[in-house]
């Protein structure tokens, strides 16, 4: 349980609290906390949305959420009116993120059934997307979802996702749960798959979404953009307008989390003895170096869409992307 904004700094840089979508509402309610508590609200916020520095959601709920307590106050000189705007900007985007969801949902399965007339669909996807990231029923997950629920999915294929499994603990969990037929692979068997042609389209979710259309999702998306290019499958992003920055001008802008070294040179397994100095159990020599980015960056041509609640972007084109998160009203 978080009681103040500084235990949820913490709860995110731990990944209890995680996913993009899922951030934005945590950090706008973590505003709200500290407003309500009595603290500096303005000091709480840049904790916040610091606490990770590559899903731009974050920032988006934090900044949404200390605006409206910021106009409140000024226009009430009452901290406690600020406190109260502040849970309303929260609760706001929590149900505009289930809304968005929703939407899609509906999108995303329009279009897969537009790539991949006759339904039968078996998606791969990787990392975790679904309710437990999400105000509704998560970003790509939810696709998949709406694609179960129209007897149109055959199977999902769920990317155990080295190195915290959020793949395994969590996907597998959603899917299992849903009463989807899913298989568990190794990151690394993705490659066999592709080739044996069990794979009709990848969907993921982002963390951020350039300009341009470069997309930064948990590291080994990219090397599944390159696998469905080679071997002609869809690759299809699914995220809400709120991950999409047009102040990002490209993938090189982006920056990527880098996180502790244990986190590969050991499994984190909390049923067995710990003997690790990260707390789990060590799997490479002691003191062995290690690269672990959290995420990476997909380059717009290896992206065939991206989905937003706004509706679907393919080719891949900053005009386009620029086009679709100005709304309908520009449209
Ligand atoms: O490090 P995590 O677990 O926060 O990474 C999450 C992802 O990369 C998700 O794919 C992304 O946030 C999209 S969630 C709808």
């Amino acid at each position: 349980m978080c009681t103040d904004a500084a235990a949820l700094v913490e709860a995110i840089r731990s990944l209890a609290v995680r996913g993009a979508p899922l951030l934005g509402i945590a950090g706008a309610y973590g505003v709200a906390l500290a407003a309500a508590r009595g603290f500096d609200v303005a000091e709480a916020a840049r904790a916040l949305e610091g606490a990770r520095p590559t899903a731009v959601n974050l920032a988006v709920g934090v900044r949404r959420a200390e605006a409206a307590y910021q106009a409140a106050l000024a226009r009430t000189g009452d901290p406690t009116a600020g406190a109260v705007a502040a849970l309303d900007a929260a609760r706001v985007l929590h149900r505009e993120d289930a809304e968005a969801s929703a939407r899609m949902a509906a999108h995303g399965l329009a279009l897969l059934d537009e790539l991949l007339p006759g339904g039968g669909h078996r998606i791969l996807t990787h990392c975790n997307t679904g309710a437990l990231v999400s105000g509704g029923e998560g970003t790509a997950f939810a696709v998949a979802l709406s694609a179960h629920r129209a007897g149109r999915l055959r199977r999902l294929w769920v990317d155990e996702t080295r190195p915290l499994l959020q793949g395994a603990r969590l996907t597998a969990y959603e899917a299992a749960r849903s009463g989807m037929a899913y298989s568990l692979l190794t990151d690394n068997a993705a490659g066999s798959l592709f080739a044996a042609g069990e794979v009709d389209a990848v969907l993921i979710g982002a963390d951020r979404i350039a300009a341009d259309g470069s997309v930064a999702n948990k590291v080994g998306s990219y090397p599944l953009a390159v696998l469905a290019r080679y071997h002609h499958v869809p690759f299809i992003v699914v995220a809400p307008v709120t991950t999409v920055d047009l102040d990002t001008p490209d993938g090189a802008s982006i920056e990527v989390e880098q996180r502790a070294g244990f986190e590969v040179t050991e499994v984190m397994a909390p049923q067995v003895p710990v003997t690790g100095p990260g707390g789990g159990v060590p799997v490479a020599p002691l003191g062995t170096q290690a690269y672990n980015p959290a995420f990476d960056v997909t380059p717009p041509e290896l992206v065939t869409a991206i989905v937003t609640e706004e509706g679907a972007v393919s080719p891949v084109t900053p005009e386009a992307l620029a086009q679709m998160c100005a709304g309908p009203a520009a449209g």
